[in-house]
């Protein structure tokens, strides 16, 4: 395979967009836009990948830290032509074909960036380009040919006549440029036009004048191509992704019952046969094993489920592992550093933060538990609270296999639980206590005989 360079554009801050933050950071499918560009680009053989930068270029450049690209400042952006000029003296003796992207189309595929590769190899020619035939061309360049159906320049929308607007045949932004020419060409570039900026699709013009062999692809899915420089369009754009990941773990065999509600972000792993209701995100790099059913309403990030787990509705997991056969829910939140060893349960309304909740155990209702490591086959009664907070430093609870809780109990930390011991309901725990017995802590029952009848006679009712 010919090694190629590639280019990658991405320091217009995008105006469009109306945002404090550059264009190529926002983020789609919690992944920032420019990633999406680099990743792809470093699927194909490539010499070297350059991005180029202007607006907030540290925050860029820290995005891309650990990635192997090279970075290049455009200084002032003056347009597309500009930045690609830029990247001259690192490819200074390169002569091969330049790959050129646009930060802001981050959904191309590596296959159809081979098959630009392809014929711009097979039928050597100087400059090949990607077009795509839209019925909304808004806000692209059009791609104008001549009579024989020769492609002859690229207008941009702010510069193209009514005729040339109606031309449905537009420049998605990806360009395969031989060096020697590419440079040569974006040295003469003009700004003379609507935007005063030096556009790089006046190669193609340039091309033509000197009679160079043009090619162009034509993309066959037009959600690859699509352009972010709106909140519309990354609306758009995020949809079609969100689409494109749910075939994916669909085609892998998940069911997802409702695709268009399900939000599953790029790096998320999903088991087969789990079966996932609609409504549902799954965030960062939650790993989700198989058999398990995920119930609508739920938001997971960075968690790792094992094999038949079972999520109720309207849960939020974040940084939590649940091994095999746990459940939670509905309305449950586990918080960073949760740990549900095999076969847990935690039920409604129960929260739950840096805890480890043991083989078999179970926190079933309207419970809080923090910094508590419980061990097997513990059953923790509704109303349960870990007091782990004392208004300066976070304490430990501690309670061993095999303890019952009764309900409505507090546990005021730093405390440890023995083996086998119950704690009464209702009782607010601030010693340790031993294994096998009882605690309780709670004031004495006082019955007062006839009170009430007494009363009742007293106010003259029955
Ligand atoms: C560009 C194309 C247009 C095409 C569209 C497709 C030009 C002149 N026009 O228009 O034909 O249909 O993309 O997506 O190329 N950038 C820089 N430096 C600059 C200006 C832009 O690096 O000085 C980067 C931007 O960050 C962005 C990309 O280049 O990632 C495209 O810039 P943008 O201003 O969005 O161009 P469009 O108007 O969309
Ligand atoms: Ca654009």
């Amino acid at each position: 395979m010919m090694t190629i360079a590639t280019v990658i554009l991405a320091a217009g801050l995008g105006k469009r967009m109306k945002s404090k933050r550059v264009k190529v950071l926002h983020p789609i499918a919690g992944q920032p836009m420019i990633l999406y560009s680099v990743e792809t680009a470093r699927r194909l053989p490539s010499d070297k990948i350059i991005v180029v930068v202007a607006h907030q270029a540290d925050a860029v450049k820290e995005v891309l830290a650990n990635r192997p690209v090279e970075i290049v400042h455009q200084g002032r952006p003056l347009g597309t032509g500009h930045a690609v000029l830029q990247t001259q003296s690192l490819l200074a003796g390169f002569i091969g074909p330049v790959l050129i992207l646009n930060g802001d189309v981050p959904l191309i595929t590596v296959e159809t960036l081979q098959s630009m590769l392809k014929i711009h190899r097979d039928q050597g020619a100087d400059l090949t380009l990607l077009t795509a035939t839209l019925s909304h061309p808004e806000g692209y360049g059009r791609v104008i040919r001549d009579p024989d159906g020769e492609m002859i320049a690229i207008v941009e929308e702010a510069d193209a006549t009514p005729v040339q607007r109606a031309v449905q045949e537009v420049n998605p932004g990806f360009y395969l440029v031989n060096a020697p020419f590419l440079f040569e060409a974006l040295k003469k570039l003009k700004s003379d036009n609507a935007q005063k900026e030096y556009y790089l699709t006046d190669i193609v013009k340039a091309a033509v004048r000197q009679s160079r062999k043009l090619r162009a692809v034509s993309a066959q899915d037009p959600a690859e191509v699509m352009g972010v420089n709106s909140r519309m369009d990354l609306a758009r754009t995020e949809k079609a992704l969100a689409r494109r990941i749910a075939e994916r773990h669909m085609r892998e065999g998940v069911t997802l019952l409702d695709p268009e509600t399900t939000w599953i972000e790029a790096d998320v792993a999903i088991g087969r046969d789990t079966l996932i209701y609609p409504n549902v995100r799954l965030e960062g790099m939650s790993r989700i094993g198989e058999d398990c059913v995920i119930h609508s309403h739920t938001r997971i990030s960075n968690c790792r489920l094992g094999t038949g787990v079972t999520v109720k509705d309207a849960c939020v997991l974040a940084e939590s592992v649940l091994e095999d056969g746990t459940a939670v829910g509905p309305f449950a939140h586990l918080r960073p550093g949760t740990v549900l060893h095999k076969g847990a349960r935690i039920g409604n309304f129960v929260e739950t933060k840096k805890t480890e909740i043991g083989e078999g155990s179970k926190a079933n209702h309207l419970t809080y538990l923090g910094d508590a490591v419980i061990g097997k086959e513990v059953n923790i009664g509704a109303g349960t609270i870990t007091c782990n907070y004392d208004g300066v430093n976070k304490h430990r609870t501690m309670i061993e296999d095999h303890v019952f809780v009764g309900s409505d109990t507090q546990f005021v930390a730093p405390v440890r639980i023995g083996r086998g011991a119950v704690i009464g309901a209702g009782s607010t725990i601030t010693k340790d206590v031993p294994p096998d017995s009882l605690a309780l802590s709670r004031a004495k029952q006082e019955v007062k005989k006839d009170w009430a009848k007494r009363r009742k006679k007293v106010k003259g009712k029955r």
